[in-house]
């Protein structure tokens, strides 16, 4: 084999290897931005594509024009010096009128992106306030009563208006298929309003999906750790889930136990249960009837265990007693994807994890563990038992 032979062998194999190591770059990508589905998303590609193509011109512009300078003008030996010259018109028109055309052919369409990307919000747009804390998403449906955490829905087909804030440090709301990257800014009270300081993004999403986000400005510890995901769904759906966030305010106290006409011996006062059992008795109680019948008794105890300590000073589900609001609201939490904003799959594993130690899932998390100081709060002392319990009865809601 001739060395040329060996040679363009070599060169094959290359490019062959370097096919398949490309290939391997193909896949699902959540985090892209060059499958928009918004016309703000699909504008800013606009603009990036139109950017990108005039300089990839440029770039093989130039390297051809250095390439054939090189080979046409090198010195040759015994080569007289060539003629000197100074100034060239007609080159120097040309090489300042085209880059003059091509800046005017990415500058124009860049400025109309910024302010079609800048416009006013309609008067029926959906508002949804987005409240980034250290480590996680909070979304907030004034219209609605409703406030989720981390993972959030919107119809599509309706414009959508995100009111961007941060409740401590500067974060950065980021969702790449949406389109529009936004600081979250402490609030800070001025004579003209509150207002004054939120960043917004106006988009609407044209396609359902799931699409996932990532805080994109350094705020702490667990940036890294700041992930959430936008559930776009029909506005039917979309209707569907907003009901069944809507909170309808803690159920009425139990009722007192009915007493059958003629039934003296009430098997309450035949076996008197343990003070836990009675917790489960009074929440069931709470229940409507068809829920007693199928509820897990370690749910029950879970939710008995979850609206009767600490847990309520911070977070809240609809429709319990729980109304915190310092940490993520957990209405249907079994329904999200992760547990700690992306830290883990949520799972009854994780979960447990979590509540028992939440700095191993996620440093410097504000909760308190079971034997675990936070933010200055005390250790919540729940046993394994306990937090078997509470974990089952987050990832039942669904
Ligand atoms: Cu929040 Cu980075």
């Amino acid at each position: 084999m001739s060395l040329g032979r060996i040679e363009s062998g070599r060169a094959l194999a290359a490019l062959a290897a370097g096919a398949v190591l490309a290939g391997g770059c193909a896949g699902e990508f959540p985090q892209t931005t060059f499958r928009p589905v918004s016309e703000y998303g699909e504008a800013l590609n606009a603009v990036f594509t139109n950017t990108f193509w005039w300089t990839m011109f440029i770039l093989v512009l130039v390297q051809v024009l250095v390439v054939y300078v090189v080979l046409r003008f090198r010195e040759r030996p015994n080569q007289p010096p060539p003629p000197q010259i100074h100034g060239n018109t007609k080159l120097e028109l040309l090489w300042t009128i085209i880059p003059a055309i091509i800046v005017i052919l990415i500058s124009v369409p860049t400025v109309r992106t910024i302010f079609e990307t800048q416009r006013r919000p309609a008067e029926d747009a959906l508002e949804i306030e987005v409240i980034g804390h250290q480590w996680w998403w909070e979304y907030r449906y004034p219209e609605y009563g409703v406030v989720t955490a981390n993972e959030f829905h919107l119809p599509i087909g309706r414009e959508i208006h995100f009111r961007i804030r941060s409740a401590d440090v500067i974060h950065s709301f980021w969702i790449p298929r949406l389109g529009g990257k936004r600081d979250a800014n402490p609030v800070v009270a001025r004579a003209e309003g509150e207002r004054a300081m939120e960043n917004h993004i106006v988009l609407t999403v044209s396609e359902p999906g799931r699409y996932r986000g990532q805080c994109a400005e350094f705020c702490g510890e667990s940036h890294g750790i700041m992930a959430t995901t936008a559930v776009a769904v029909s506005p039917e759906e979309f209707d569907a889930w907003v009901a069944s966030m809507q909170d309808a305010g803690p159920p009425p106290a139990p009722a007192q136990p009915a007493t059958v006409p003629g039934d003296t011996s009430s098997r309450a006062t035949a076996n008197p249960p343990t003070p836990q059992a009675a917790q489960v008795v009074d929440s069931l109680a709470a229940l409507p009837p068809t829920d007693v019948a199928q509820e897990d008794p370690l749910i029950a105890q879970g939710r008995q265990i979850f609206t009767s300590r600490a847990c309520v000073a911070c977070h809240a589900i609809a429709n319990t007693n729980a109304r915190g609001t310092l940490g993520p609201n957990l209405t249907r939490f079994g329904s999200r994807p992760y547990v700690g904003a992306g830290a883990k799959p949520n799972t009854i594993e994780h979960v447990e994890a979590w509540i028992r130690d939440p700095q191993s899932l996620k440093p410097g998390a504000l909760m308190p563990g079971t034997q675990t100081e936070a933010a200055g709060m005390p250790p919540t002392g729940l046993t394994d038992e306990e937090v078997r319990a509470v974990a089952a009865y987050l990832v039942s809601l669904k």
